[in-house]
């Protein structure tokens, strides 16, 4: 299969304790046949060693929304693992405040029928928050695959989510017009 065929898997890391790990997740959506580009929020990104990451993915990490003009970093996305996902990017995300390129690039994903899933790492007493369940319960009813449970945070949960949902999908990948543009920077 060439490089191009592959499906591609956005990776979207926020700002959460264990966001460093998230080779873990980009070296095993790649054993399971994924391309993939990590978008870290801005907070995020000091969580994670970039270069590593960059050596792992093969891209650069994005964060920032490209400038007008510039082509687009990633193609379209086929799907999209959110981990860790913080109390903070869970909120915003349900109601649709689209401040950071990560956050844009899920609210986007909704429309575009984008599968995703997602990753909370967020503590008991935040999770409490009534805010919290219902963004929850809301990503749920737009279809989001949402993992982490009770138990210790298993990177490849994301994967097995989406693994649930038939992906990835082999063959061709599909153009911007089936998927929308996959990334609104
Ligand atoms: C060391 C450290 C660990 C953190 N861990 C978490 C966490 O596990 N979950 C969470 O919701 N916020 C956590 N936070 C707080 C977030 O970093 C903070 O709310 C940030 O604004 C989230 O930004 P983002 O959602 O754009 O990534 C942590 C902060 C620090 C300094």
């Amino acid at each position: 299969m060439s490089e191009q065929s592959k499906p591609f898997l956005y990776v979207v890391v926020c700002a959460a304790g264990g966001a460093d790990g998230v080779g873990r997740l980009v070296t095993a959506a790649r054993e399971r046949g994924w391309e993939v580009g990590v978008i870290a929020t801005p907070q995020g990104l000091g969580f994670i060693d970039e270069g590593a990451v960059e050596a792992l993915t093969g891209r650069p990490v994005r964060s920032a929304w490209r400038a007008p003009g510039e082509p687009r970093p990633f193609p379209p996305a086929d799907a999209i693992a959110v981990a860790p996902a913080t109390f903070n990017t869970v909120n915003k995300w349900a109601a649709g405040i689209a401040d950071t390129l990560a956050v844009a690039t899920l609210c986007e994903a909704y429309g575009a029928g984008v599968p995703t899933a997602v990753l909370p790492s967020v503590s008991p007493a935040l999770a409490a928050h009534p805010a919290y369940r219902q963004s929850i319960e809301r990503l749920r009813g737009m279809g989001v695959l949402v993992g982490g449970g009770s138990g210790p945070f298993r990177w490849e949960e994301a994967l097995e989510l989406l693994a649930g949902a038939g992906l990835p999908v082999t063959g061709p990948r599909r153009g911007s017009g089936e998927r929308g543009s996959g990334a609104p920077g």
